[in-house]
């Protein structure tokens, strides 16, 4: 019997600290040796003139998420809508991801006002255990009452879910700042991240107000309502909380230089909070969403995108290490299914009702890959950082993002220099079309392997629905609190 059951063959291997010719020998679904030359094995995947990369780690995808209500403006005191499912299953997000070089994610669990959390998340798990992809939970808490923070979340804290996802805008899901302070407080005392989204709801509210009656609802109108002051007012907030419990963030999907900017003053603080940041940032801008009809909704999320001159600020950001994970915030919702997506409130409807979100699981790598790496603003050691290692740090993800013995055997091998036009079948989501139609893009992966397994090889994804695991996260200390409270008194104590 060989020693190795697969052996990766001549490849350039990136680490994120460096690049080296070796083959890689796999055993079991992980990584077994790094070696000049491995013969010992049983197959062999010729990877000559690729990279090989980490397989990418997406820790922001919105997938078969049921709703009720979500991701929109609608008014504040609106009755819910009925629940409904976001169109891309776990078994269509795991052919996108896999076709894209990405291998793990971790997606949400919802939770709606006035229940718990634990239905909400037996219904998840099953739908997430169908897919192929390894997976984790950030669990969204939208209703913090006393039932959920001091009973629900230690129980889904001992199942190995250690991240709380809060909003501070979207009508049915916005926590106040006392909420949100309870929240942290009750993360702190679990051990958990908590990841925000920064957006100042009756800011929102107020200038969507005065749009609609000013007769100005197109898409382009969206971001119109959610200016970066709205992004930075909320991140500052966020932060500022944060701060006083001592208790790590993660800001999410962060669009602008200003909201960046907080990020960065408080990391010069010591505080403990990290900045991630999604390639609709940087490429796209509010000017797609100003096209004829409906068509602007296709690039509809939130934040909104901005400008060219914001995007070279958040290309800046990347370098300086302040925004340091790229994800997709992958939240697909279809343009032409009538009744469904972006439609679901009537084609006629204003940017107040059409839901935020776009789709972007396979679309991800390459676009960062193209106009990071191959144009030059980052380098290769960035790009594997920002998508794959530093995710996973972040979310106390062992053995996921990273080329070394002992690590799952979780690959993409990229071919540097094909070019491709991105189109919507190229995405293999179930989505009816990608914000990125006809952007063209240098490096595109080639091969994509999960534990070890061939899931994607020259685009055909071949993998068993149910195979993908639970990762379950232990406490890690790179998410501890800092120990700094105002005038040395610890509001929130260890329970
Ligand atoms: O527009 C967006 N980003 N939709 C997904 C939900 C969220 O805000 O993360
Ligand atoms: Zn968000």
């Amino acid at each position: 019997m060989a020693e190795y059951d697969l052996v990766v063959r001549g490849g350039l291997v990136a680490t994120g600290f460096g690049t080296t010719r070796c083959d890689i020998g796999i055993k079991a679904g992980r990584i077994a040796a790094l070696a000049e030359r491995i013969t010992d094995a049983e197959s062999v995947l010729d990877a000559g003139g690729l990279l090989v990369l980490p397989g990418g780690v997406d820790t922001h995808c919105h997938i078969e998420e049921p709703a009720r209500g979500g991701y929109t403006s609608a008014q504040e005191g609106a009755a819910p809508p009925e629940v409904t499912v976001q169109e891309e299953s776990f078994v269509s997000a795991s052919t996108s991801a896999f076709a894209g070089g990405t291998t793990s994610v971790v997606c949400f669990v919802p939770q709606w006002k006035g229940e718990g959390i634990l239905p909400r998340l037996a219904d998840y798990e099953q739908r997430a255990a169908r897919g192929m992809l390894d997976y984790s939970f950030h669990q969204i808490i939208a209703d913090p009452f006393p039932g959920v923070l001091e009973e629900e979340v230690p129980q889904i804290v001992a199942k190995g879910i250690r991240s709380l996802k809060v909003f501070l805008t979207y009508e049915p899901l916005h926590l106040t700042d006392e909420q949100y302070l309870r929240v942290l407080v009750t993360a702190r005392r679990h051990g958990c991240l908590v990841t925000v989204h920064c957006e100042n709801y009756a800011a929102i509210n107020w200038r969507t107000e005065a749009l609609l009656k000013a007769g100005l609802t197109a898409p382009k109108y969206h971001a119109w309502s959610r200016p970066p002051v709205v992004e930075r007012e909320a991140t500052h907030r966020a932060i500022a909380l944060a701060e006083l419990v001592d208790q790590p963030i993660q800001v999410f999907h962060v669009s602008c230089a200003e909201a960046a900017e907080e990020i960065a003053r408080a990391q010069y603080r010591g505080v403990k909070v990290w900045g991630e940041t999604c390639p609709q940032y940087l490429a796209l801008t509010a000017a797609d969403m100003d096209r004829p009809g409906f068509a602007g909704a296709a690039f509809m999320c939130s934040p909104s995108p901005r400008s060219r001159e914001e995007q070279a600020q958040i290309w800046e950001m990347i370098r300086r290490g302040t925004l340091d994970v790229v994800s997709s915030d992958h939240c697909g919702f279809s343009m032409n299914r009538p009744g469904a997506g972006k439609q679901a409130s009537g084609h006629g409807a204003s940017f107040r009702d059409i839901p935020n979100g776009i789709p972007g699981l396979a679309a991800r790598l390459p676009i960062l890959f193209s106009e990071g790496v191959s144009k030059g603003r980052i380098g290769l050691d960035e790009f594997v950082r920002l998508t794959a290692s530093n995710p996973a740090r972040l979310m106390g993800l062992p053995g996921k993002g990273v080329i070394a013995v002992g690590a799952d055997a979780d690959l993409a091998l990229w071919d540097p220099a094909k070019k491709m036009v991105l189109t919507n079948a190229l995405m293999q989501h179930a989505i009816d079309y990608t914000p990125y139609e006809g952007l063209e893009v240098t490096g595109w992966p080639v091969a994509t392997l999960r534990r070890g397994e061939v899931v994607m090889r020259d685009g055909v994804v071949q993998a068993k629905p149910g195979t993908g695991r639970f990762l379950p996260r232990v406490p890690y200390a790179y998410i501890q609190p800092r120990g700094v409270v105002a005038d040395g008194f610890d509001a929130a104590p260890p329970l």
